[in-house]
């Protein structure tokens, strides 16, 4: 080890450590940590607990079928800032990848999880992959868009969506390995849509009759942390609810609860028409609400590839999105939040077709990026080419 700072090649072990910590990494890695289970490739999980509520975390290990993490961190929740919460993790990620010493560590998204986790690995000269890699929204108000850079710049796999995330890449002069390889998101939701459509009795539970209702999701705190934001988004599904007769429920994150909270708009959505807000549910329940729904409005980014997935015509209430692919197609309109421009998109969004084509993978994202960590960690175990060779890893 040079100085206890970071790694050469040979102090590594070959096996993989994955970093998840918010409600779509555990989605993302679910198909992802089952093939390396199925493969029996050695490998360990570290959870950020950047999210932490039931809802939020142990419901989806429950509902993905997926074991406890074997280290879980402490300390996250309390902080308040980006940089809190980022230097917190980064501690909590380094001194576990101190002990253990994976030749390669995977991040997937571009959340302040995935920042931290690929900082420590690159600072220790551990092989960084980074899955959903390649994706821009060049919205630079956006905490995800400097974590999507910075992670892509530091990593050494680059597990690309599509061709589109590739050209953002290679724009850019990224520095490591670009794999297409679709979307794990993708196979968890085509894996566990029949489980979800035999377990969830979510429709029931709320009194919705398929195609009859629209789900709604927001979070980014672009649009929830501002009040004025929130409201006008807000309306604007109210009155395209009204306006094509559908009830809309609305699982809302945390941090969404909270601020109506704070702003003191709990008794106004309350009464608001055609609206139920509840709290955010499960991933079976959701799939299942998801699949069976008319529209999605939503702000995520998982969500509108979902929507896309399974044929739900989805209104982003976002002024540009990273799936641009979902709007080439039809399946997805951009309407921000305001109101008038949701009322427009939702009724486009109603009319459309929805016999587009699938554009984020055919479900084998999961097994490309298992094959792949195989190959580096069988590259890991063979021996030194000869004496003065570089001992560096590089696998194509
Ligand atoms: C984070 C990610 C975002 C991702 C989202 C997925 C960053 C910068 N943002 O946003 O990219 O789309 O997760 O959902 O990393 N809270 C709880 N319980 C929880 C989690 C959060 O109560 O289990 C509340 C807390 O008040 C917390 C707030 O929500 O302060 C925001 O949580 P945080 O993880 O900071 O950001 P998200 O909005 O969840
Ligand atoms: N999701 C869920 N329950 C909910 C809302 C969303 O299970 O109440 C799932 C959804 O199916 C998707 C993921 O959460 O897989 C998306 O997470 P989120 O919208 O929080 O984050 P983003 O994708 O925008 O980063």
């Amino acid at each position: 080890m040079r100085g206890a700072k970071s790694f050469n090649t040979e102090d590594l072990v070959p096996e993989v450590g994955i970093a998840v910590g918010v409600r779509p990494g555990i989605v993302m890695f679910a198909p992802v940590v089952h093939e390396f289970r199925r493969r029996r490739l050695p490998h360990f999980v570290i959870h950020t607990a950047q999210h932490y509520s039931p809802n939020m975390d142990a419901q989806f290990f429950d509902d993905l079928e997926l074991p406890a993490p074997d280290y879980r961190l402490r300390g996250v929740a309390k902080k308040r800032t980006h940089g809190g919460q980022t230097a917190v993790m980064l501690e909590g990620i380094e001194r576990i990848l101190l002990e253990r010493r994976p030749c390669l560590f995977l991040v997937g998204g571009d959340a302040n999880t995935n920042l931290a986790g690929a900082l420590a690995a690159r600072k220790l000269r551990i092989s960084v992959g980074h899955v959903e890699a390649g994706e821009r929204s060049h919205d630079w108000r956006m905490p995800e868009e400097h974590n999507r850079v910075v992670i892509d710049h530091i990593s050494d796999f680059l597990f690309v969506t599509s061709e589109r995330g590739v050209e953002n890449l290679r724009r850019e002069g990224v520095r490591g390995e670009i794999h297409i390889v679709g979307n794990p998101i993708v196979d968890a939701s085509l894996q566990h849509l029949d489980l979800a459509m035999r377990k969830s009795d979510a429709l029931r539970r709320f009194g919705l009759e398929p195609r009859r209702y629209a789900i709604l999701t927001m979070h980014r705190e672009e649009n929830v942390d501002d009040d004025a934001s929130l409201r006008r988004a807000l309306e604007g599904v109210s009155a395209a609810a009204q306006e094509l007769d559908l009830r809309v429920l609305f699982p809302a994150h945390p941090r969404t609860l909270k601020r109506l909270q704070e702003f003191g708009l709990l008794p106004w959505i309350a009464s608001l028409p055609r609206v139920t807000t509840i709290e955010a549910v499960g991933y079976l329940d959701f799939l299942a609400l998801l699949a069976k729904a008319r529209l999605v409005f939503t702000d995520s980014g998982g969500v509108q590839q979902e929507a896309c997935i399974h044929r739900v015509s989805c209104v982003t209430l976002r002024d540009n999105t990273e799936w641009i692919e979902t709007l080439r197609i039809g399946a997805n309109q951009l309407a921000g939040c305001d109101p008038q421009r949701i009322l427009a998109a939702a009724h486009e969004a109603d009319a459309a077709e929805r016999n587009w084509p699938l554009p984020f993978g055919d479900g084998t994202a999961a097994r490309q990026i298992a094959a792949i960590s195989e190959r580096i960690i069988a590259a890991h175990r063979a021996p030194p080419i000869g004496a003065g060779a570089s001992r560096d890893l590089r696998i194509c």
